[in-house]
């Protein structure tokens, strides 16, 4: 089995990577220590999938289990959504020593997560995600939260799960569309932290696209979560080195923004943005036109739908500078210094961000 270790001192856990093991969930849930009574929140999608198969075999193994289902979508990662399964869990007795499992996407994730940070003051957690976004990002690293309907993300915790446990083939049902968009955060990892594994994913893309080799869908997501975990050791509250995970996400976000985050999936928003970021660490000097060629062929075979056209640069820039309100220092930039080499600065120029949006939004 292929386990990675997040070390956090007593918060460290593992993460254990592998095709099926979703079948050995109830076993490995009854070896923990922190109780053998599990509720498992999941979303009206994964339920049916998914979820009524783990509830089965937790019961046989002879735990104690519920199912709590929300409805499948961004919309339940709120107040509304965490006080009805709040009533749910108390109604049912939940105690300190009950186990909240977190079935489903990032969405699942956040909403479980912040939940088991709350009720009774915090009990214990564990993510099972299913996505490739929540595989490969949200389900390390403990940020969990829900929306305010003034923002995305606002009201939320840190809050490290107990265990993580990821099954590759569960991605199988997933639509391919939600598998771009994950492999835009994967890609991402690459840009940042790895060129060696910027080249294994240029050779594979298609492949990896296709789902046609599970061993090689494990290797990649074990690498993501590998530095995603070492990110994460060395700042788990987000003071620093944690901002380079939002590579292409200040274009990103704005994207998200101006279309009123009902038009593109965020990986697909984020793709955009990585190649607003590509364009800058060119503009900068730090790549050259052959790299940014390469990084922006290895972007475009996720093919994410069309920026619409009534975007323009200004809507852009003005969505950017509301994100940046919220801190007084001004825009961090994550750019590569080169492929698998991040750098952060906040001396950007009006001007290049123009040039890159033009990038963005043209092409050239
Ligand atoms: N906490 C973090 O660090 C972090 C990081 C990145 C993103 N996020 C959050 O994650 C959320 C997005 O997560 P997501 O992209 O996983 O979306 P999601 O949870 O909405 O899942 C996407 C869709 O896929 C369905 N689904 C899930 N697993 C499936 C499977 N195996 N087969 C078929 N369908 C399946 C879901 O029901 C949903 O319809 C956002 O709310 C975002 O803010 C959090
Ligand atoms: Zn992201």
């Amino acid at each position: 089995m292929n386990k990675i270790k997040v070390n956090l001192d007593n918060r460290s856990y593992p993460i254990y990577i592998e095709p099926a093991i979703f079948k050995e969930t109830a076993a490995i849930l009854g070896q923990l220590d922190s109780g053998k009574e599990f509720f498992i929140i999941t979303d009206s999608n994964v339920s049916p999938l998914y979820g009524d198969a783990l509830l089965d075999s937790l019961r046989i193994a002879g735990l104690s289990a519920q199912s709590l289902v929300v409805p499948a979508g961004e919309h339940s990662k709120s107040l509304q959504v965490a006080e009805v399964l709040y009533t749910q869990l108390l109604a049912a007795r939940a105690t300190r020593q009950s186990t909240i499992i977190a079935l489903g996407g990032g969405v699942i994730g956040d909403l479980a997560g912040f939940v088991a940070a709350t009720l009774l003051r915090g009990v214990p957690f564990i993510q099972i995600p299913t996505t490739l976004l929540s595989q490969v990002d949200s389900s390390v690293g403990g940020k969990v939260g829900i929306n305010h309907p003034l923002g995305k993300n606002l009201i939320g915790a840190f809050y490290q799960p107990q265990l993580v446990i990821i099954d590759p083939l569960v991605l199988k049902t997933l639509p391919l569309r939600e598998i771009k968009a994950g492999l835009a955060e994967v890609i991402k990892y690459s840009f940042i932290a790895n060129a060696g594994f910027f080249n294994q994913l240029s050779a594979s893309i298609t492949e990896i696209i296709n789902f046609n080799d599970l061993n090689l869908v494990q290797d990649i997501i074990s690498t993501c979560c590998q530095i995603k975990a070492e990110v994460v050791a060395n700042d788990e509250r987000e003071a620093g080195l944690r901002a380079i995970l939002n590579f292409g996400h200040t274009i990103g976000h704005a994207l998200e923004t101006v279309t009123n985050y009902n038009y593109f999936l965020h990986g697909e928003a984020v793709t955009h943005g990585m190649r607003g970021a590509l364009y800058l660490s060119f503009l900068h000097q730090n790549i050259d036109k052959d790299e940014l060629t390469r990084a922006c062929a290895l972007i475009d075979n996720l093919e994410p739908p069309a920026i619409p056209p009534h975007i323009t640069g200004e809507a852009l820039v003005q969505a950017m500078s509301k994100d940046k309100k919220r801190s007084d220092k001004g825009q961090l930039w994550i750019l590569l210094q080169k492929i698998g080499h991040y750098t952060m600065t906040r001396d950007v120029s009006a001007n290049d961000i123009k040039k890159a949006l033009d990038f963005v939004l043209t092409g050239q």
